[in-house]
């Protein structure tokens, strides 16, 4: 089995709403393993920083505000093909046209408050995840 990482992120809307516990219960039943999570709130540089790739985008300051309203939950996350699975399991961006039972489906409620994050190639998973977390931090 080829198993590859990605990263996600549980953002403010689900940990504010409690759905974090069913998420990651969610998650474990799809077979993906928590190889690394943390909590933290992000400074606006921090999480300007993270978004810079959307920074001229026009939801570009919205995000970021939103992003640093509350507490986060960062995880690595391991499964064959992580970055492409994640990325099926999350649905699309946007809640209202993400698949049923998809986490955003289940847990969003609109384009910014889509309950998670997940890298988006295994390129960026990479960069997101060293982000994040330090080398001694996924050894296990
Ligand atoms: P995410 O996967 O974290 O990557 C960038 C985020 O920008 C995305 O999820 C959404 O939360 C947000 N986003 C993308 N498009 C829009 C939009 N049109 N309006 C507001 N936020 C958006």
């Amino acid at each position: 089995m080829d198993l590859k990482k990605t990263l996600s992120i549980i953002k403010p809307d689900a940990i504010a709403s409690k759905c974090q516990g069913k998420i990651l219960d969610y998650l474990e039943n799809k077979g993906f393993k928590v190889i690394a999570q943390k909590k933290l709130k992000l400074t606006r540089k921090q999480a300007e920083a993270f978004y810079e790739i959307h920074k001229d985008r026009p939801f570009f300051s919205e995000l970021v505000d939103f992003m640093i309203s509350d507490n986060i939950s960062v995880q690595v996350l391991e499964a064959e093909n992580a970055v492409s699975y994640y990325r099926e399991v999350m649905g699309n961006t946007d809640p209202e046209k993400a698949e049923e039972n998809t986490i955003r489906k289940l847990y969003g409620s609109n384009i910014q408050c889509n309950a998670v994050h997940g890298s988006d190639s295994e390129e960026n998973a990479e960069k997101e995840i060293s982000f994040f977390f330090n080398k001694i931090e996924l050894i296990n």
